[in-house]
């Protein structure tokens, strides 16, 4: 039997995730990641804790196993995406690597858009400039840090910075670059447009590579270090939204990955390049040859039913604070939330979004609350979807949830009927691991291709369909979207 190990770098920690080669789960560790925000907006880890976070984990998922390294025919990768890690010649890292939830990029964002032109921009790109994206923390280091800026030889991502360690390559997978505002999409390949007009060394720029292609074979250092073989391959893998994408099949148009994690992401394929005219969706390479992908990202999702939990829960328990709300009407009567606790990304990119109930009356009990929380994300990943109506997708989608909200049953309720479409659940639960995971058995040619791993390995079950409450969802829906265009100078006077 040949087993697959999934390396997954998240912002809460560093996973190791062995599958054997029918995609059934053997052995999986994670060791828990300190964050740092050293100023206000800002987000920082440091490379070393990843690496020493994901070495713990190898060692101590091979050792729960009971499995050799010498049984692991292949390694995939996935992580966080846009964290910016800088190195020097010497391959040592510089700085903290500015994380992809760091927000203190807004001048420089605004100075991309100047510089390239935003229309050029996103022709070039797919992509507006964003604070969370990897250009902007580039550029952001040249003004702030000149010193460290000067001494720079090399830009990763945090899960490429574990593939240089493991192998010595300096290597990024297509959708991972994507996200960094400095890739030609289309054409995947390094922007020189963007490159020459930010005036960032293309010699920093990492070979790109596919995500079920071979990048590279553990050195004989990180095999004395981690128990794997010298010489096992370890492929492209992707970012966190792609391989997670991959781990629940979301391959080819017509699957839809939707999480409902603390942000809510919706991630459509495309078997062609396309992009949003105003850049409100990001267009990415997919971690599959050949696919692209549309994503939208609403910032807080299950963050929000999180937020409110934790600030008007009276201490009651998830269960305890949801069961309430299915009594509630559809619609709430009349009381709609505002989901932009955080700032909003799609379908407003609009980091002074704030979150709002909007209705109350004394009528409205804190279950009417609780729905109305529900249904405002729920609205949220409707204008994703909406945003994506252009795109050529097919007629009848169907979207795989995931996502500690997805296991909310009336919360996926809620959003299929807002939706008007069907939710279907998938038998793993171990995310972009997973599908970092399955990435490394079609690199390691245990499948021909990326649809043959996941037709294999993934099943969907319980479909949630839409319920008679479609009608009062849709006469909701304009009075959801009217309220943002009415607030939004509000919001930036706050
Ligand atoms: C994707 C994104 C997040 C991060 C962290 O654009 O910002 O998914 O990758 O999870």
């Amino acid at each position: 039997m040949a087993y697959l190990l999934g390396l997954d770098i998240s912002t809460t920690g560093a996973k190791a995730l062995i599958i054997d080669e029918r995609g059934a789960v053997v052995a999986s560790h994670t060791s828990p990641q300190p964050i740092s925000t050293p100023k206000p907006l800002w987000s920082e880890q440091n490379p070393s804790d990843w690496w020493d976070g994901i070495v713990a984990s190898i060692r101590a998922a091979l050792s729960a196993s009971g499995i050799s390294g010498d049984a692991i025919r292949a390694i995939g990768l996935t992580g966080q995406m846009h964290g910016l890690v800088l190195m020097d010649a010497a391959g040592s890292v510089l700085r903290p690597s500015i994380l992809w939830n760091d927000q203190r990029t807004q001048a420089q964002c605004d100075e991309i858009t100047q510089r390239v032109g935003g229309e050029r921009l996103i022709q070039l790109t797919g992509n507006r400039a964003l604070t969370g994206f990897t250009a902007p923390k580039i550029v952001w280091v040249r003004e702030n840090e000149p010193e460290v800026y000067a001494r720079g030889a090399h830009m990763l991502l945090p899960k490429d910075y574990i593939r240089y360690k493991l192998t010595g390559e300096y290597v990024m997978d297509i959708s991972e670059a994507s996200g960094t505002l400095l890739l030609d999409v289309a054409n995947r390949r390094w922007s020189s447009d963007v490159l020459d007009a930010l005036e960032i060394p293309a010699a920093w720029m990492p070979k790109l590579c596919e995500g079920s292609e071979v990048s590279g074979v553990i050195s004989a250092e990180a095999a004395a270090l981690t128990g794997l073989k010298a010489g096992t391959p370890v492929v492209g893998g992707g970012g966190d939204q792609a391989a997670g994408a991959v781990g629940v099949g979301a391959v080819d148009p017509g699957v839809v990955s939707l999480v409902v994690g603390t942000s809510g992401v919706v991630f459509a394929p495309l078997s062609q390049y396309s992009y949003e005219p105003e850049g409100r969706l990001h267009a990415f390479g997919h971690a599959v040859p050949g696919r692209w992908h549309f994503m939208g990202v609403t910032l807080s999702a299950a963050g929000s039913l999180q937020w409110y939990h934790d600030t008007l829960g009276h201490g009651q328990s998830f269960d305890e604070l949801l069961a309430p709300a299915a009594d509630v009407p559809a619609g709430s009567d009349g009381l709609i939330f505002l989901p932009y606790l955080s700032g909003e990304r799609t379908p407003h990119p609009d980091p002074l979004a704030r979150g709002a109930f909007i209705g109350l009356t004394t009528r409205h009990t804190q279950a009417h609350m609780t729905r109305a929380v529900l249904e405002g994300v729920a609205f949220s990943l409707k204008d994703c979807f909406n945003l994506m109506a252009n795109a050529n997708l097919p007629a009848n989608l169907e979207i795989r949830a995931s996502g500690g909200g997805a296991k909310s049953r009336l919360w996926k309720q809620i959003i299929a009927d807002v939706l008007n479409a069907t939710l279907m659940t998938t038998n793993s639960t171990e995310g972009a691991a997973y599908g970092a995971a399955l990435l490394a058995a079609v690199g390691a040619g245990v499948f021909p291709d990326v649809k043959s791993a996941t037709s294999a390995a993934i099943k969907t079950s319980d479909a949630v369909t839409p319920s008679a409450n479609v009608a009062a969802y849709a006469a909701a829906y304009p009075n959801y979207r009217a309220l943002y265009p009415a607030l939004k100078d509000i919001f930036t006077r706050l």
